[in-house]
């Protein structure tokens, strides 16, 4: 956190070498290419996907992580076969439901950030289920977006806070902080490191707001491959870096006063 800039963040200005990466995100991408390199459908891909994120889960805090947000479905992906889309969602249901019991005696907070009004009831009743019985947990946080796009994100902010004005719950005096409040990722600090595996380069709509200053590494490998290795390369990455928020290289200031 840089109190100078009011940023929420974990690493401090300057010193992100000395720091491991308090929040990472994740776009895990790949999975369809990975099962086509096999021969096999899509969605086997997903299920080996599964199991990337399973391993990733129990090795970020190793790593020095306390938050970890994976995506994991985005407002766009409905552009997908309807039958990629019920496999989705039923992954989503069993991971969760399967992996509850030793997520909540682990320690780990389970947070579900994304729209939910498309989702179906037993998904649903998953996802609160999970926030609720691992909402005394602080260990660790797994942040899952589902459902998720940024735009919708802040778009959503930008209603609950027009609803705030006109009850008289909030002034027109917005700030950066009085909008951040609203957004569903307001639970935790902001992304130090944001990862995309299997090479793409953009963002697709993730976490657009909270991305400003996060550092961004991107790798090659397929998400299905994922695991404790890739995780620690793109945390050595990380802490190879110097973050700055708008200012001036620290040795320079320190040289030139
Ligand atoms: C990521 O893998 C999983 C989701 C987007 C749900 P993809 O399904 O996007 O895999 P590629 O990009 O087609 O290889
Ligand atoms: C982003 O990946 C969404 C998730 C990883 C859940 P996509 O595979 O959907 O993104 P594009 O279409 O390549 O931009
Ligand atoms: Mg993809």
């Amino acid at each position: 956190m840089s109190p100078v800039l009011g940023l929420r963040g974990g690493g401090a200005r300057g010193d992100a070498a000395s720091t491991p990466p308090r929040h990472v995100a994740i776009i895990m991408d790949g999975n369809g290419r990975w099962a086509k390199a096999r021969g096999l459908p899509r969605t086997f891909g997903h299920r080996a996907g599964i199991n990337a994120l399973k391993r990733t889960v129990e090795a970020a805090p190793d790593h020095g992580i306390e938050w970890l947000t994976v995506f994991g479905f985005s407002t766009e992906n409905w552009r997908r076969p309807v039958s990629e889309v019920t496999e989705l969602m039923k992954l989503m249901k069993a991971y969760v439901s399967s992996d509850l019991e030793r997520l909540e005696r682990e320690g780990v907070r389970v947070h579900i950030i994304g729209r939910r009004d498309d989702l179906a009831p037993d998904i649903l009743e998953v996802i609160e289920r999970a926030e609720r019985r691992t909402r005394d947990n602080d260990r660790f946080h797994l942040q899952v977006a589902f459902n998720y796009g940024g735009r919708s994100d802040i778009a959503e902010a930008a209603r609950r806070y027009a609803l705030d004005v006109s009850n008289g719950q909030a002034t027109l005096e917005i700030g950066e902080a009085e909008f951040e409040r609203r957004l569903s990722t307001a639970k935790g600090p902001a992304p130090d490191l944001i990862i995309r595996t299997s090479g793409e380069r953009r963002l697709s709509n993730f976490l657009l707001w909270e991305a400003a200053y996060a550092e961004l590494v991107f790798q090659d490998v397929l998400w299905p491959d994922y695991g404790s290795g890739p995780l620690g390369e793109a945390v050595a990455e990380y802490q190879a870096r110097e973050r700055r928020y708008g200012g001036a290289e620290i040795d320079d200031v320190l040289a030139t006063g």
